[in-house]
């Protein structure tokens, strides 16, 4: 019973199936002009294309701007001040170690030896700030702390079996506050 109709169920789709292709085959035999659809597809490639290089444009342009890509003598400008860091196996050297609140620092971080990552913390050990510190480059951090206190400098890549020690310590003060030589 279900077999039969089964059957039947199998011959009525095909020959449906089959009408399908037909119809199909036959329509695709009349000669249709390509030029209008051609034109129309064109129009819609050329609204998309500007209007993509448009939002391109505008999201480049407030998304790279505030990047710090900019070069080592822009800290004149600013005012701000400069610290050159040194990465070692396995150790930081800074031309300074002290900092004020407000005050901004420009870190120009560079290795002496292999790649190594400067990673700037906090006391709850938050990453307020990182970069690559790269033989022969020097890859600029603008920073300005807002909280006196200690913080630290870790390395961010693994640089070998002293990578872990490599750790320094940073003292921030209140400008001309109290807490001058005493923290
Ligand atoms: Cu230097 Cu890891």
């Amino acid at each position: 019973m279900y077999q039969q109709l089964a059957w039947i169920l199998t011959v009525v789709l095909v020959f449906a199936l089959a009408v399908v292709f037909l119809t199909i085959a036959r329509k695709t035999a009349r000669r249709v002009d390509y030029q209008p659809i051609q034109e129309k597809g064109y129009r819609i490639r050329k609204y998309w294309f500007i209007s993509l290089v448009s939002v391109m444009v505008i999201a480049t342009f407030f998304s790279l701007r505030d990047l710090p890509y900019h070069d080592a003598t822009a800290a004149a400008a600013t005012g701000a001040k400069v610290v050159n860091v040194e990465g070692y196996q396995f150790y930081w050297k800074l031309s300074q170690e002290e900092f004020y609140v407000g005050e901004p620092v420009q870190f120009n971080v560079t290795s002496m030896d292999v790649n190594h990552g400067f990673g700037l913390y906090d006391e709850n050990m938050q990453l307020l700030a990182q970069t690559q510190a790269m033989p022969g480059y020097t890859n600029v951090v603008d920073f300005t702390f807002t909280k006196p206190g200690k913080y630290q400098i870790l390395c961010l890549e693994y640089c070998s079996v002293g990578h872990h020690v490599m750790v320094k310590e940073i003292v921030v003060k209140e400008k001309g506050g109290a807490s001058d030589g005493q923290n």
